[in-house]
């Protein structure tokens, strides 16, 4: 898809930001909406688009701060179209705060999507491919041992209002795939780590908390486990079903089909860091999955999708990139607090 204009939702986010300096790199004409929410602080957002907005190819890139929940503000974004594919990001995500607010979760995951879909579908010149973010929570919980999960698997029992929002914003673009023949592929993303990644999730947090010498909390026995995939490979998966002509209706895994323990995964960041962690041993969490695991099978066969980064060199690469960014903050709070001679 060279020399195409994609409308990224949520486009100044982890996965997002990834994608556009993806696409830019590739001769796309780039349209992001993102409202730079404070669901994690949003100058890390403002930072993302600061920096893509340096790289060669940034005269391709335009930036509409907006809600995909106002009419307006989706009309707004897609009069800078016609577009030829929609990368649906933008969400509420993280499985533990959707349990403190379930209806936000709703509106934007839900309303947002909806609003998105009619807009496509509303496009005169033709209707764009559109792409939509869901997640492995939509298989519920399942525990370690179990098969890999296929996309056929059922999953009407998620355990979360986040997976909940996700299963049926699959189901509202199944709706209107058939109702209007619109092209959707649903991309169920597994634990996606790497530079940039969110501060909440646990790889990130982790590591903040070893580095500054703080315990971390751990839930459950440690034998939990999890199909961490690296962004670069997620950004591969996105710009494959991008090649697709036609696809109708699909929903792919994007996993990496080699899931880590919890117990694991600390050791590994421990490495990487150089120090031991502090551990507090908690309960399980409501709405935590004790295991995801990606059959990736139906990936490789419609869009050649093969994960090349392996856990340890990923982690490696997230806490390289760790520690150059807090270097990079402690520099510029310098020249910022730096007495006026
Ligand atoms: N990161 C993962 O491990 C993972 C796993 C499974 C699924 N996903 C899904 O992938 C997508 C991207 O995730 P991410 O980790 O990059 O999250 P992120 O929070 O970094 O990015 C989401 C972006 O959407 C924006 N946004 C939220 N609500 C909005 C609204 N109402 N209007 C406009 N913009 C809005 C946010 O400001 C943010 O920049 C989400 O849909 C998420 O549910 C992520």
């Amino acid at each position: 898809m060279k020399n195409k204009k994609i409308l990224i939702t949520g486009g100044a986010g982890f996965i997002g930001s990834h994608l556009v300096e993806r696409l830019l790199s590739r001769n796309n004409e780039v349209v992001v909406i993102d409202n730079f929410n404070d669901f994690y602080d949003p100058a890390i957002k403002r930072d993302n688009i600061a920096s893509l907005e340096k790289l060669d190819g940034a005269d391709r890139l335009q930036v509409v701060e907006g809600d995909i929940r106002s009419l307006t503000d989706v009309e707004e974004v897609f009069s800078r179209g016609p577009f030829d594919a929609v990368v649906h990001l933008a969400a509420m995500a993280g499985v533990r705060p959707s349990l403190e607010n379930p209806a936000l979760y709703v509106d934007v995951n839900l309303r947002g999507t909806q609003n998105l879909l009619d807009a496509a579908c509303a496009q005169a010149s033709g209707l764009p491919l559109f792409v939509f973010a869901s997640s492995s929570s939509v298989y519920g919980a399942r525990e370690p041992g179990s098969d890999s999960f296929k996309e056929s698997d059922r999953t009407d029992r998620p355990v979360s209002p986040y997976a909940a929002t996700k299963m049926s914003g699959e189901m509202i673009c199944h709706s209107q795939h058939v109702a209007t023949g619109l092209d959707i592929v649903c991309l169920r993303f597994f634990t996606v780590f790497g530079p940039r990644q969110r501060p909440d999730l646990a790889i990130h947090k982790f590591c903040r908390l070893i580095d500054e010498d703080k315990p971390i909390d751990m839930y459950g026995d440690g034998k939990s486990q999890r199909d961490y995939t690296y962004i670069g490979d997620i950004v591969d998966g996105i710009t494959g079903v991008l090649e697709l002509e036609k696809p109708g209706f699909e929903i792919l895994n994007l996993g990496r089909n080699e899931p880590v323990l919890l117990c694991e995964m600390i050791e590994c960041i421990e490495k990487s860091l150089g120090k031991k962690a502090t551990i507090n041993r908690k309960p399980m969490q409501k709405g935590d999955v004790p295991n995801t695991f990606a059959n990736i099978d139906k990936a490789r066969r419609l869009i050649g999708y093969e994960p090349g980064t392996s856990f340890d060199k990923g982690v490696a690469e997230f806490v390289e990139w760790y520690i150059a960014s807090k270097k990079s903050k402690k520099a510029s709070s310098k020249i910022e607090t730096a007495p006026v001679k």
